[in-house]
């Protein structure tokens, strides 16, 4: 019996669930299995959409991994929250039958973090990322084979959350580590704005899947 962890929405592309790419949303604190589905209306019908609560509460706010304060997290719990959103996304991958090699993140704060996690631990199965003010969530050693992988950051300079040298530390990693990253500034502050999640949209639209 396949298990599956997270609470979550799935909706499926008129398009043919196999057929086309799976969007990996990934909501930040406080958010949840809703909060990213708006961004349907930017990306389009020509995607499965897979959206997971965070299992972890911070009162009462859901969170994909604890923290022992703002942007200082709990290695161990991150560890083990990545190992099971990877063993969610792969059952979720069997039990809807969408494409394992056709999945993108899009993670914002929170959940770009876990998805940062997810490509640094060197699991393979995020395709391509988009990760929205993000944090370098830990060091990993070695640095993981991210080769033929896709990945847009969007930040904020005025973000009071994220301090953009650890958005850059993030960025430099991620392409040592051989991943095509691309960076997008904007002068606001924590919260998404339209012209992010428009650079967020094009960028997804112009991937490749092999
Ligand atoms: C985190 O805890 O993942 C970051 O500080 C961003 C956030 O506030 O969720």
């Amino acid at each position: 019996m396949t298990e599956v962890l997270f609470q979550h929405r799935f909706q499926a592309s008129r398009a043919g669930v196999s057929e086309v790419p799976t969007l990996l949303l990934l909501h930040g604190t406080g958010g949840n299995e809703d909060d990213m589905m708006f961004l349907r209306d930017y990306f389009g019908e020509n995607y499965n959409y897979l959206s997971p609560r965070g299992q972890v509460l911070e009162n009462g706010m859901p969170r994909f991994f604890r923290r022992l304060r703002e942007g200082v997290f709990d290695q161990e719990d991150l560890k083990f929250r990545t190992a099971q959103l990877r063993e969610f996304v792969l059952n979720t991958a069997s039990i809807y039958g969408f494409d394992k090699k056709k999945i993108v993140a899009v993670g914002y704060s929170n959940g770009a973090n876990i998805a940062g996690s997810f490509l640094l631990s060197g699991f393979l199965e995020i395709t391509h990322a988009v990760l929205m003010h993000p944090m370098l969530p830990f060091q990993p050693r070695p640095r993981p084979v991210l080769h033929g992988k896709k990945v847009l950051i969007t930040a904020g300079e005025n973000d009071p959350i994220i301090p953009v040298e650890n958005t850059r530390a993030l960025e430099n990693l991620l392409k040592e580590s051989g991943a095509e990253t691309t960076m997008f500034w904007h002068q606001s502050g924590h919260s998404l704005t339209q012209e992010e999640v428009e650079k967020a949209a094009s960028f997804v639209h112009a991937l490749e899947f092999k």
